[in-house]
Order: C-alpha cells, then structure tokens, then sequence
C-alpha cells in the first residue's frame, strides 16, 4: 500500500461526470464525434494488476509497475493507471462493436502546472468481426466501406511513415497488410475528425479572447497535424497523433491496432481493430486557456461558474493573482550514484506507464530503498496539498572526494484562493524538510 488519503479522497469527485465543469465538456465534445459508440462512464478506479498490467501485455519488469510510478492498495491491486485497464473487459462483454470509456486515472509523478496524480483519460476502441463479412466482400473492404461513412476535413495532415515497420512496429501474424492498411486508415481519420472539433472549439473560444491575448491571424490557417510512429505493449502498429498548436507540436493522443492477443483472451479471437487514448485535462487545459491543472479540482464557483455545456466556449478568465513563494531545500543522498534525474514525462495520453519513449525517471541507486524524485514529489503533496504548484530538481552535483551526491529542489508555493503567509509556507516547507528526513534518509544541508 503506497497509497495516500489525498488521493484516494480523489475517488468520489468523478470530474468528468460533473455538470459543466469542463472535463465532462470535453468528453462530450469527443462524445458527440462517435455518436454509434457506446460510452462506459462509470467504471471503478480499483483494478488488479492483471488488469491494468498482465492483459495489456506489459513485461513483468516494466517500469509502469514499480510502486515509484503506480499506487497499490496491495500487491495484485492498484488505482488504474490508464484506461487502457479495461480494454480487455470491455472486449470481453462484446456489446458494441465502438466503445469509449472515460474515467479518473492515477499515477505518482512530477508536480508542476501539468501534472496532478489524479487526471482523466478517455480511451475509444472500434471492431469487426471477421465471421460477419458480407458474401462477396472482404474484411478490407468492409473496414474501407465504414471510412467513407467519417467525415473528411480538408486539413494539413503530415503522415511521412509506412504503415508498417517491420523492427518496431510489426504487422500482427494474425493479420493482413490490406486489412491494417483499411483498420489504420479508419482509425486515422476518425482520430482527424475529432482533432478538427476539437481544435475548432479552441480557436472560437480564443477568438473571443481579447486581441492582445492572442494572434487573431493564426485562426485562419488550416490545421496541421502529424502522425508519428510509437509504441505501446497492447498495440502494434501504434501511432502518436500531434497537432501544431501555438508554434509547437502537441501530442494529443496515442492509438493503434489493437493485440491480437488482448482479443483472443477476451473471448473474441474473430474481432480485430483498433484503440486510442488520451488525456481529459490536456485538450480541456488548451480549449479553455487553463493555466493550472490544480484549477480542475477546484469547489470555487469563480471557477465553475465560467463553464457550461450549452454557452459557446469562452476563454477562462484567471481569478487568482495571489503572489507565488518560492523556498529552496538542499540535501545529500546517502550513498554514491551516478545516474541522472531528469523527471518521468507525462506521454500522449499523459502516458509514462505506456510509452517507451522519454527520459527515465531520477532514480539514484544506493542504499535501500533507492532514491526516486517522485517520492519527493508525494512528499510535497502529502504536506502542502494544492499549495504547492511546483517541485522541481534545479541542482545536483556529486561530491569529488565522497562521490556523495547533492540535490537541490525548488518549490513554489501559491494558493489559487489567497494569500499565504510568511509563517504558514516557512512552517509547510519546514514539515516538508522534515519529512524528506524521515521517509527518504537524506541528510538536509
Ligand atoms: N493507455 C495509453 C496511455 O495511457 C494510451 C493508449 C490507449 C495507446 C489505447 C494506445 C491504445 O498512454
């Protein structure tokens, strides 16, 4: 059990169901884009391991798995790590060929403006059942029949890979290249559609920011995004699709063909397709110009209030200006190390559990229990809450002579509701100094 009562108070708020708040708008926006799908809203965050990990394919030593990233209610159970956790159940009822599932996901990591362990991800999945071809057809044709029926949108789309890679992102031996050419074909263009809604609703609710704000001239340039190539365990081949957002690509989202595997297992070894998945707060975060991602969580009708299914999307107006407190702590770790401590990064779906790709997490080897920089950023959070909107390494040095090695993080401090006091943050960084003692045996400078 490495889970605590923060996060677990998380549970019950199910953000994405709340009336207007703006995670359950962006669902319904992707919603609306599937209308044949159905929807599973409702499922519980407690899963095995099994089920988030094994059915996916994951490898035992998977860095997904270790309790720096994942928390465990106990050793075969945890809070879902993504919604990927319930592509094997939900295959298995076989109720609809298209599915979308929206839920709360949790994962230790990084604190900073768009990181929080609680997020919502949506995960979509579409399949055909290969006994059900029409004489005469092939599965193929059947998949590119259904891609005409999705709407075309006359966008920039940068798509230079084949489809296949034969080192890492092999065709399944259970399929054939027209019927993955046809799958991936559909599932590109049903992905393109809803980036198009989406990005269309950003652009109208930027355009009722005022001029300053923003360049009023990029609403009129055509959309561009790209496919690129990617790699998830339940998935091959599997794509990243980005979009070129404020001058810089964003990936929005990860997808693929989904493993055979997962499906035979299911129960439904005659189905094939394809899934995708990807992160509620980061879409939401750009349509309504969210600066924070703590804001989601929070009760303050100035916030709530700004949202609503029904209005045009408009562009959230900041209500806190409330001064940041920056505070600094320095300490030795234990034992000699050398290896580096870039922070684990969030992936297309807010996704270091799945991705292969990014820098590792800061691990430093030593004395047990080894030292990983998300046990600091618990630590952060289990003493200030949402006071603290930033954690981050700004230095580390080993020393010449005991190869001990120094690190220095610094922490901001801010409330989005008011000001904090001298006392209050010198007394919550103290607690956190403390704490960094007791539960990781650093020596404080
Ligand atoms: N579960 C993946 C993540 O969290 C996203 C994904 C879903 C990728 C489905 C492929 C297919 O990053």
């Amino acid at each position: 059990m490495n889970t605590p009562p923060a996060i677990l108070s998380a549970i019950p708020r199910r953000l994405h169901l709340q009336p207007d708040h703006p995670l359950a708008i962006t669902r319904q926006l992707i919603e609306s884009r599937f209308p044949d799908y159905k929807s599973y809203n409702d499922l519980f965050p407690v899963v095995t391991t099994n089920q988030n990990f094994d059915s996916l394919g994951f490898p035992d030593d998977h860095i997904g798995r270790s309790r720096t990233d994942t928390y465990y209610l106990n050793k075969d159970t945890v809070l879902r790590t993504h919604t990927s956790a319930h592509q094997a159940d939900t295959f298995r009822k076989n109720e609809t060929a298209g599915y979308l599932i929206s839920a709360d996901v949790y994962r230790r990591d990084a604190i900073d403006r768009s990181h929080y362990p609680v997020f919502h991800q949506m995960e979509g999945a579409r399949t055909w059942d290969r006994d059900q071809v029409p004489a005469g057809k092939t599965l193929a044709q059947v998949i590119w029949d259904d891609v005409a029926k999705i709407p075309k949108h006359d966008i920039n789309v940068e798509d230079p890979n084949p489809t296949f890679h034969p080192a890492r992102n092999p065709l399944q031996d259970t399929h054939s290249a027209e019927e993955v050419e046809a799958l991936a074909a559909h599932l590109k263009r049903s992905l393109e559609d809803v980036v198009v809604a989406i990005f269309t609703a950003a652009r109208t609710a930027t355009a009722t920011a005022t001029a300053t704000l923003d360049t009023p001239s990029a609403s009129s340039e055509p959309l561009r995004v790209r496919w690129v190539e990617a790699y998830f365990p339940f998935t091959s081949p599997s794509w990243e699709l980005e979009v070129f957002w404020r001058g810089a690509w964003l990936e929005v989202l990860g997808s693929g063909i989904v493993q055979h595997s997962i499906l035979r297992n299911a129960g439904v070894p005659n189905r094939l397709g394809w899934a995708f998945g990807l992160g509620l707060e980061r879409i939401a975060m750009l349509l309504y110009s969210i600066p924070d991602i703590r804001l989601f969580w929070s009760t303050d009708p100035r916030f709530l209030t700004q949202f609503a299914a029904a209005a045009p999307m408009a562009r959230f107006v900041p209500f806190s200006k409330y001064p940041a407190c920056v505070k600094d702590v320095s300490f030795w770790l234990r034992a000699p190390s050398s290896s580096n401590s870039s922070s684990s990064s969030n992936s297309a779906a807010g996704g270091n559990t799945s991705s292969s790709a990014g820098p590792p997490p800061a691990s430093h080897a030593g004395q047990q229990p080894a030292f990983h920089e998300n046990d600091v950023m618990e630590i952060a959070r289990d003493v200030c809450g949402d006071v603290v909107e930033d954690v981050r390494l700004v230095d580390e040095f080993v020393h010449p002579q005991t190869a001990r090695t120094s690190l220095c993080y610094r922490t901001n401090y801010r409330s989005l509701g008011r000001t904090l006091t001298n006392d209050e943050t010198n007394e919550l960084h103290e607690r956190f100094r403390q704490q960094l003692v007791e539960k990781l045996g650093v020596e404080l400078r």
